[in-house]
């Protein structure tokens, strides 16, 4: 994404190490996740193969299981540990009856047969894919003619402050180095929708804002979640206490009513694999912010 390359092995290992305790601290992964199926109620849609890519600990999983329950769900992730945390949720009867699939693989290249799956969900995963082209490309050629995507992912807004006090410190350090993830304006992934051949993309943004009563509480959040930088043009050698304190100061500048703010831009998209009819769609969806004006 943005000509930055992720190192996958690295994003793996974070988020095995974080699949024990993630949902101690993904509130607002659980919101977002949340906000994404009841725009799904919204969408007439009897699909009988669903994805959930980037399933991490299944949340979602078992709620597309419980609101379509002629569906075979599969469960993507990288990593194998997030999976066994989502097969475990649920209770034995749904372990007994179970309608769920779990599969340990890489969103960029999915073992799936061509137009196979009539929905995609992805929540709070498309900002780990190196190459959105090449992700958008990958959904649009399993998705069957009829079929949706659905996702949710984060925008350049998204840990602004932290990203500002990094800068800051290498500023004071006369040198520059990755210490936040770069994240796609909601633009640029409506137009790479429409270069995957995926149809009448919808987007649209909300912003949310959590607060912490210091900046370490909240790199120790990242860290729960898998979140902290993977990136593999960073230069972890560079980051000496000095300039970690430089940056702790940046970020006090940011402290309001006692508090620390993270600002998280949250961006929801869908797109269809051509073939849907619109009579299909139950009520008015959002406004269509590649082309205003235009209701679809
Ligand atoms: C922030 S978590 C979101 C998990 C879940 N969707 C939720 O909303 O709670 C991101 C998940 O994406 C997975 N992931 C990251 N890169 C991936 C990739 N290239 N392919 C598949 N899964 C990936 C991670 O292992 C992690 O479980």
């Amino acid at each position: 994404m943005n000509g930055f390359r992720l190192d996958k092995r690295q994003v793996r290992a974070a988020f095995e190490a974080a699949a024990a305790r993630y949902d101690e601290v993904a509130v607002l992964q659980r919101e977002i996740a949340q906000r994404i199926l009841e725009r799904l109620e919204l969408i007439k849609l009897q699909p009988q193969r669903i994805l959930d890519i980037g399933a991490g600990t299944g949340l979602a999983t078992q709620a597309l299981g419980q609101r379509y329950r002629q569906a075979r769900v599969i469960a993507l992730d990288l990593a194998h540990g997030m999976l066994q945390q989502a097969r475990r949720r649920g209770g034995l009867m749904q372990r007994l009856f179970d309608r769920r699939d779990f599969v340990c693989a890489d969103a960029e290249h999915l073992p799936f047969a061509d137009h196979s799956i009539d929905l995609i969900f992805s929540s709070a995963t498309l900002q780990w894919c190196s190459d959105l082209d090449h992700t958008f490309a990958e959904f649009r050629r399993i998705l069957a003619p009829g079929g949706l995507l659905m996702f949710s992912t984060f925008g350049p807004d998204t840990l602004k402050e932290l990203r500002q006090s990094w800068q800051a410190a290498d500023a004071a350090a006369q040198d520059e180095a990755t210490h936040v993830h770069p994240f796609i304006d909601m633009h640029d992934i409506g137009d790479a929708l429409l270069r995957a051949g995926l149809a009448d993309p919808v987007m649209d943004v909300e912003h949310f804002t959590l607060t912490y009563s210091d900046a370490y509480q909240l790199m120790r959040e990242l860290k729960t979640l898998g979140a902290h930088n993977v990136a593999s043009d960073r230069r972890h050698s560079l980051t000496g206490k000095t300039r970690v304190q430089n940056m702790l100061a940046a970020y006090e500048t940011f402290r309001v009513d006692g508090l620390l703010p993270a600002s998280y831009e949250v961006v929801y998209g869908h797109a269809w694999a051509a073939g849907i009819s619109k009579n299909e769609i139950a009520v008015d969806p959002p406004v269509n912010v590649l082309n205003p004006g235009v209701r679809r």
